[in-house]
């Protein structure tokens, strides 16, 4: 939600900054802005509505020089979209500009009282309220900007990252976070801001993760210096990240989402390099090794998490319960935070987040840490805010994801849930040794087997062109299926606009039977395992009213190709590792129908790709 870059050095800032707005805007993008300080102390701020393409071409004719500045995409919390709305927004003189991503929870009190002092706002969001509050402390006692921004942030309750610059001052950039993302890039003589490090690592691969309630002086050719809401000064702690700038561009496809679906093979090798060893046909996961004592003390396991990454924590339910014979709740972290839940201090509770920011996975993890549980996270975002808060856990290591329907995070979040469940079970003698090693070495051929999914890309193309007239969707699954038949539904919800519904098999007969007609598509997950008899005689149920079947099918299947209007093979494996298989075809049908209806894949409407807002 939001994305936020900021630029201090010797270089100029805006060419730096709108690549940096390019590269975040995935968290959000209706409308988009850049502030910057020229070399006559002026400090200038240009924002429009709609992508960061439009800010270009806005700013064309406009004195864009400075070699300091910063710049937002925005995703709308408070006030539509509209250039009065967007950032950076100024302080009442115009002396200061700030960006944000956050919520201010107290910006009605607030500006309550900046009102009565004869502040006036031209925009109904709490970011200006923030601003002004900053100006106000700066005039009313005097202060410098870096202490400015600390006594206001005092008086704030709600999260924030923020980056502010000072007419007059090209020399300072004042930055600050809490509970949402903000990362420090340190470069020779330049500093960068930015909400994750894909504006900063084309400069710089030192940065700072900035801490909750941080404050950071940015001053030209001087150390940066950090303190907290307490006043106690930091030592900056610098750390070296592993990224590369291929990873972050598109590399010939035409959408991020197309790209990542085909690095499926290579994401999930990585994710299982040095964890899955071939050779031993074991795996070995530290977490487990140092931490697998919480897992076998816990009574039960708790999964919570968000979108897509909910969807993979249901499929670790299966696993847990089948391999570890341990229960599991699995609950959307929304809900899981406000219930109450009983929460026992020898639970263990395993969020699953791709960026590791999303704000109510965020509060699950503290309500179930004040209670005691321990937290294992599965997380893909090395240094997010989730994995700092963590006791263990595993990265999913499967490369930045940029387009904002996850898929590549999927499936490897899924990978991580099966050496976890698989390496529990055996430490804790739940499993035989042969079928461990059996669904071990079949792990090991999946990104093969992925490969060979989307080696048949034209059959799924095809077939998604003919659905595109339809307005409903229906995707059925049983068992380790059903949640891969809910993330297909999600998946062309989110990006083709069709409304769909992800349905346990045999519940359809409960109420959505209704819906089938001659012109309904239904989607049915049914690979040959052990549900497979029933599964067709769903799919009989849905043919009798009818419907009109897609069915996602283990090769050789003779049987559902009598009756299906269309069957995608995807090759066997075991059970428990289908999902791996069986998603592929409906990311790409999904991608196929969205791109063929002419949406925009990669951003789609009023979506965010990190969610920081609860
Ligand atoms: C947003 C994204 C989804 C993602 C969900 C949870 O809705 O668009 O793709 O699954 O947030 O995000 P997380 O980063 O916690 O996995």
């Amino acid at each position: 939600m939001c994305g936020i870059v900021g630029y201090l050095g010797n270089k100029q800032a805006f060419p730096i900054l709108i690549k940096g707005l390019h590269r975040l805007e995935y968290r959000g993008y209706d409308s988009a802005g850049v502030a910057l300080v020229n070399n006559n102390g002026e400090l200038n701020v240009y924002k429009t509505k709609g992508k960061v393409k439009n800010l270009e071409d806005y700013c064309t004719d406009k004195d864009i020089s400075g070699t300091v500045g910063i710049a937002h995409t925005r995703w709308a919390t408070h006030g539509e979209p509209s250039d009065a709305n967007a950032h950076p927004h100024y302080s009442q003189t115009k002396n200061l500009a700030l960006i944000h991503n956050g919520i201010i929870e107290n910006y009605l009190t607030l500006k309550k009282f900046l009102i009565s002092k004869g502040y006036t706002f031209k925009s109904e969001t709490d970011t200006e309220v923030l601003v002004q509050l900053i100006e106000y402390v700066k005039t009313e006692h005097k202060l410098s900007l870096y202490d400015a921004v600390h006594q206001a942030l005092t008086q704030v309750i709600g999260a924030y990252a923020i980056g502010i610059i000072e007419r007059n001052n090209p020399n300072v950039l004042v930055a600050a976070r809490k509970s949402s993302p903000l990362i420090l890039g340190i470069g020779d003589n330049e500093f960068f801001l930015g909400s994750d490090a894909s504006p900063i690592i084309e400069y710089t691969n030192k940065v700072i993760y900035l801490n909750d309630e941080e404050i950071v002086k940015i001053e030209r050719n001087k150390e940066v210096e950090i303190r907290n809401l307490k006043n106690v000064v930091l030592k900056p702690e610098i750390k070296e990240i592993e990224m590369n700038l291929e990873d972050i561009e598109k590399g010939g496809f035409p959408h991020f989402m197309l790209k990542e679906i085909f690095e499926q093979p290579k994401s999930l090798n990585l994710c299982m390099n040095g964890r899955l060893q071939k050779e031993l046909n074991e795996i070995k996961l530290s977490g487990i090794t140092d931490f697998g004592d919480k897992f076998e003390k816990a009574n039960r396991i708790l999964i919570s998490a968000c979108g897509t990454s909910w969807h993979a924590g249901l499929i670790g339910k299966y696993l847990f319960e089948s391999f570890c014979h341990k229960p599991v709740s699995v609950e959307v972290a929304s809900e899981f935070r406000y219930r109450n839940p009983v929460i026992y201090s020898n639970d263990v509770l395993i969020p699953i987040s791709q960026s590791g920011e999303t704000a109510d996975t965020l509060a699950a993890i503290k309500l179930a840490k004040d209670k005691g549980a321990f937290i294992y996270g599965i997380c893909n975002v090395v240094g997010s805010s989730i994995s700092r808060m963590t006791d263990s856990g595993t990265y999913t290591h499967a490369g930045p994801e940029i387009g904002v329907a996850s898929t590549k995070a999927f499936t490897t979040q899924v990978a991580v849930l099966i050496m976890t469940a698989l390496s529990l079970a055996k430490r804790m003698n739940t499993i035989e040794d042969s079928q461990y090693k059996k669904i071990v070495s079949s792990l090991a051929k999946i990104p093969e087997q992925i490969q060979e999914i989307l080696d048949n890309k034209e059959q799924i193309e095809n077939i998604s062109k003919i659905f595109t007239y339809a307005k409903n969707f229906l995707y059925l699954g049983r068992g380790y299926n059903y949640p891969v038949a809910m993330e297909g539904a999600l998946k062309l919800k989110e990006i083709s606009y069709i409304h769909a519904e992800g349905y346990p098999a045999a519940e359809m007969k409960h109420g959505p039977i209704a819906l089938i007609d001659e012109e309904m598509p239904i989607v049915v997950v049914a690979p040959h395992y052990s549900t497979y008899e029933k599964i067709l005689s769903n799919i009989e149920e849905v043919k009798a009213r009818k419907g009109r079947i897609i069915a996602i099918v283990s090769k050789g299947d003779t049987e559902i190709k009598k009756i299906a209007d269309y069957c995608i093979e995807v090759p066997t494996t075991e059970e428990c590792l289908s999902p791996l298989l069986t998603v592929i075809p409906l990311q790409l049908l999904s991608y196929y129908i969205a791109v063929a209806k002419g949406r925009n894949v990669d951003q789609p409407r009023n979506l965010a790709k990190s969610v920081t807002v609860e």
